[in-house]
Formats: structure tokens, sequence, C-alpha cells
């Protein structure tokens, strides 16, 4: 079979409906539910697929959006009591209070590209006009173009070795405490009665790179649709709040040629090296020169970033690389294996393809793609693969490696 008809194959085994609603589980055995930026992915892999499948899973997606326009990480359309993932109070009734990469205004523009259908964009552009607002309003309170996230798992990588320091983590713990630390913020966040700038900041309120890179594009990606509809104002400040973003990320991110996540008032740098060090090429928030040195310091380095299998998630030369991650048995609470302290994951894959391709780097860029390939074809579609020996690790069936689909070789 060839690797087109087996994504189709693993997307339509992990397809769901509910009621008018059609969406894709990440893995039917540990994540029966929808995820937000999952979704997003879907949507790209599912755009090579079956555009309307790919219309669908992002509709559903946003039709639990808040009332203030923020758009929930997850939806249990059902709920499993017998599941592996545990069930976590979140102080709502059928979704959770945070969110995830604002990836959709991108994935919808990337259905657009492929079918101009002017219908989808007028059916989903309120959702999306009122989540970017949310994340500019709520998330910026103070007006100072960066945008702020209450909780690692905002960032998608749960325990990623760049929000230790502000949970008070040394480089090598366990998935429990990781795990506790967060839901005691999934906690504060019920005890703040969902309250932001006042209340949840003093308790973790970070500046992520990806995240804030996500919403740059993103809100380049809205600017682009608003324009489609004829919304010139809409088209103007979308590409404003971009732009502002982008200088801010610039001015208060970047030292020494690499940008770091910040926290607290004073934008103190996180200086801890994870792949999120090459996200801004995502956006092209480096200038080429910058870039060329990342990649031939970072990307390019044996005692760094190139690994056997492309790309490890954290270097090799930081103190809580782990290309593994933790053994099962050891994580009680979590019977998944997440670890975004090494291992190979096909969604960074995917974010760093598309940076490299961004500044002509094509040969990196398929030998990116040629790596992600060969590891699906040695291990099937796993959550996440050991960087040192390509050992397939966590959930089977796992979705995002659809997304080599969208990485041409
Ligand atoms: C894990 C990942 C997160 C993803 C979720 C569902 O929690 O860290 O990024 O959204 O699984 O796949």
């Amino acid at each position: 079979m060839d690797i087109k008809d087996r994504v189709l194959k693993l997307m339509l085994n992990n397809r769901r409906t509910h009621k008018q609603y059609q969406y894709t589980v990440p893995s039917p055995y540990t994540y029966p539910y929808q995820w937000f930026w999952d979704s997003c992915f879907h949507a790209i892999i599912l755009s090579h697929l079956d555009i309307n499948a790919a219309k669908k899973e992002l509709l559903s997606s946003v039709s639990k959006q808040f009332e203030n326009g923020m758009i929930p990480h997850m939806i249990y359309w059902e709920k499993f009591s017998s599941t592996d993932f545990p069930v976590i109070e979140w102080g709502k009734k059928d979704t959770s209070a945070i969110t995830q990469p604002p990836l959709i205004a991108t994935s919808v523009l990337k259905i657009y590209e492929s079918d101009r259908d002017k219908e989808f964009l007028k059916k989903i552009y309120l959702n999306l006009k009122n989540f970017y607002n949310y994340l500019l309003r709520e998330r910026d309170p103070r007006g100072n173009h960066l945008i702020g996230i209450i909780n690692p798992d905002e960032s998608g990588e749960d325990n990623s070795p760049r929000f230790d320091k502000v949970l008070g983590l040394s480089p090598k713990h366990s998935l429990d405490v990781s795990f506790q630390r967060r839901l005691e913020l999934f906690a504060k966040l019920i005890e703040c009665r969902f309250e932001l700038s006042h209340c949840m900041r003093y308790f973790f309120w970070v500046k992520d790179v990806p995240f804030n890179v996500i919403t740059v594009k993103g809100l380049e990606d809205l600017s682009k649709i608003a324009k489609e509809l004829g919304n010139f104002e809409d088209e103007a400040y979308f590409l404003h709040h971009a732009h502002l973003i982008k200088q801010t990320m610039r001015k208060l991110m970047l030292e020494d040629g690499i940008f770091y996540s910040t926290y607290d008032k004073d934008y103190k740098k996180i200086r801890v090296k994870t792949w999120a060090i090459f996200a801004p090429m995502f956006a092209q928030i480096y200038t080429y020169d910058e870039a060329k040195y990342l990649v031939n310091e970072y990307l390019l380095n044996k005692e760094r970033f190139l690994r056997p299998f492309l790309i490890p998630s954290v270097p090799k030369d930081e103190p809580s690389y782990d290309p593994r991650g933790p053994i099962r048995g050891i994580a009680k609470l979590l019977s998944t294996h997440i670890s975004w302290r090494g291992p190979v994951w096909m969604a960074i894959n995917w974010f760093v393809y598309h940076g490299l391709k961004n500044y002509g780097f094509l040969n990196l860029a398929k030998e990116v793609s040629r790596s992600s390939l060969e590891l699906i074809e040695k291990e099937g579609f796993r959550e996440l693969y050991n960087c040192e020996t390509g050992e397939g690790i966590g959930s089977e069936d796992f979705t995002w490696g659809g997304l080599v689909l969208d990485m041409e070789a």
C-alpha cells in the first residue's frame, strides 16, 4: 500500500461522528476525544485526501467555542469511563477550559487554496475572527503584543523542558510530577473563576515562542481570508497585529540569534533550547542570515539536533534530553507515554519542514521528510519515536504521521 492509502486508512479508522459533527480521534486507544490543534493537523492531512472531511473536522472543532471566543482544546463528544486517558476536572461540562496553538486560520486557508470554496470561508469566518480577537484581547490584556499561555498544555507540548523553571521542576523528573503540577494549574483556573489577567497570570503566564509564531502565521492567514471575503478592514487589522507580534518577539525574545520563551512581567528569558528555536522560521521571523546560522550551528550539529532520526524535540546537549521519554509504569497517572523532552514528533517535523522551505533550504527539508517516512515505514504510525533508535513510542495508530502527505519528499 502506498503512503497515501495508508494515511487514508488510518484517518478513516479514527473518524468519528456525533449527530451532525464529524471529527478524527488522534488515537482510538488513548485519545478517544477531539483535540483542537490535532484537528487543525487533521484538516491539513485531509486536504490531501478528502476536502469535505477536512471542512467538517474544523467546523466541529469550533462548534463548542466559548462566548468570549476561546476554542477549547478538548471536546468530549462522548465520555468513556474505561479509557486510559484520565478524566480531568475542567469546570466545564463537555469541554476543557484551556486552548491550544492557533493553527486554525492556517488550516482553513490551506483548504481554501485547494478548492476556492468561499461558502466554507463564510461559514467559519466569524469563529476565526472571534478566536484570534480573544487571543489579542484576553491573552495580551495590556497590549504588549505577545500572547500568553496559562498552562504548558496550551502549547501542545505538555511536558516540554521550556516550562520546567516556571513549574519549579528540575531537568530530570518523572512524568507524574509534571502531570501533577499541570493538574494543579487546571484547578487554579477554576479557583480563579476563569479570570486570567487578575488571577491566573500569577500562577503561570508564559509567552511561548511556538505559540506566538503560530499566532503570527494564523493572523497573516486570517488577513488573507478576510481579503478573499472582501473585508479589507479586517485584512489590514489582522496583518497589523501579526506585524506587531513579530516586532515584539524580535525585541523581547531574541538573544544571540535565538528566540527564547519568556515569563513574568519583565520578560525573563527561559534559556532552554528545544526545537522551538527553529519555530520562528515557520512564520519567517528570522532573517535569512539568522536562519542560516541557526541551521548550521544547531540543526546540522551532531552534538545537538542531528541525531540518527530527525528531529529531536530537545537537542542532545540539553540536561533534560531523554530520547525515549519515561518508561511505562513510571507514569502512574497517565498510561500514555508523552514526552516532549527528546523524542521525535511528526508535528514538529512538519513545522520545521515548512520553515526550512521558507528559506530555500530544500535539501534539508527533504531530509526531514525522508526521515519522517522512514520512521513510519519502520514502526508504523506512532505518537512519538526515539530519535536515537527510531523505536516507536506511545500511542499506536496515531494520526500525526499523516502530515507526511504535506511534506513532499
Ligand atoms: C498529547 C500531546 C498534545 C495533543 C494530545 C492529543 O497531550 O502532547 O499536543 O494535542 O496528546 O493528541
